[in-house]
C-alpha cells in the first residue's frame, strides 16, 4: 500500500518590492523548487508592491494591518489564525518588515523562515535591517559578508541557521552596491534552502534534521 504524503504548504509573509518572493515562486515555475507548494501572499500592508504576485501566480493573498486591528498582539494573533486556517506548512518571510510577537508563536507552531542580509550572528539583532546592515559591514571594514536563512524564533535573528552565502565586501563598496550583490545571493540561497526544509518537512522531520548549507563560495560578480 503506497502511502501519499501531504503537500508542504507555504505563505510568504512580505511588505515591499518582494524580490525574494518572486525569486521563489519563479524556481517553483522552473522546477527547481519541488518540494514546497505556494499557496498565498501575506503583508501587514495593503500596498505591498509584492501582493501582486499573488495575482501573478494566482495565489491566495491576505493583508494583516496594525489599524485592523488596534493592537500588535491582535494583528498577530488573527495572521496565525489565518495561517491555521489555510492549513499552512511554513511560512516563509521574505521582506516582512515587523517583529513577529509572542501573540503569534503561541498561536502558530509550523516552522517561519526568514532570510537576513548579513551572516549572522553578525550584524543582526533589533535595528539592523536594510541598507543600515549594509553601512554597518562597511563602517567594520568586513571584507566578505553575505545573508543568511534562518528559524524565526522570539528572539530577533537567532534561530536555527539553515543556509548562508557569501560575498566580497570591496574597498570601494557603498551600502547600495553591497546590498545588490547580497541580493543575487538571497534569490539563489532561499529556493535551496526551501528545498531541503520542504523536503523534510514532507518526510514529517522536525527542522533540526535540516543539514545547514554552509557559507557556499559564490562566484565573483
Ligand atoms: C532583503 O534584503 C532581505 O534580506 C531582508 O529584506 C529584504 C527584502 O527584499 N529581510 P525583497 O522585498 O525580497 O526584495
Amino acid at each position: 500500500m503506497s502511502i501519499s504524503l501531504k503537500p508542504v504548504r507555504m505563505a510568504i509573509a512580505l511588505s515591499g518590492r518582494g524580490s525574494n518572493a518572486s525569486a521563489i515562486l519563479q524556481a517553483v515555475q522552473r522546477q527547481a523548487l519541488t518540494s514546497v507548494q505556494p499557496v498565498a501572499i501575506v503583508s501587514n500592508r495593503d500596498n505591498a508592491v509584492g501582493l501582486r504576485l499573488a495575482d501573478e501566480y494566482n495565489l491566495e493573498q491576505a493583508v494583516f494591518a496594525q489599524s485592523q486591528y488596534g493592537s500588535l498582539d491582535k494583528r498577530d494573533e488573527a495572521l496565525a489564525v489565518w495561517l491555521n486556517e489555510h492549513d499552512i506548512d511554513v511560512l516563509v518571510l521574505a521582506g516582512y518588515n515587523r517583529i513577529l510577537t509572542e501573540s503569534f508563536f503561541n498561536a502558530y507552531f509550523k516552522p517561519v523562515l526568514n532570510i537576513h542580509p548579513s551572516v549572522l550572528p553578525k550584524f543582526g539583532g533589533k535595528g539592523m535591517v536594510g541598507l543600515a546592515v549594509h553601512q554597518a559591514v562597511i563602517d567594520a571594514a568586513e571584507t566578505e559578508s553575505g545573508c543568511t536563512v534562518h528559524q524565526v524564533e522570539l528572539a530577533v535573528d537567532a534561530g536555527q541557521i539553515l543556509g548562508q552565502a557569501i560575498v566580497p565586501v570591496y574597498p570601494d563598496d557603498t551600502a547600495d552596491t553591497l546590498a545588490a550583490r547580497v541580493l543575487a545571493q538571497e534569490h539563489r540561497l532561499y529556493g535551496r534552502v526551501l528545498q531541503e526544509v520542504g523536503l523534510a518537512l514532507h518526510h514529517g522531520y522536525s527542522l533540526k534534521s535540516v543539514q545547514p548549507i554552509k557559507r557556499s563560495t559564490v562566484p565573483v560578480s
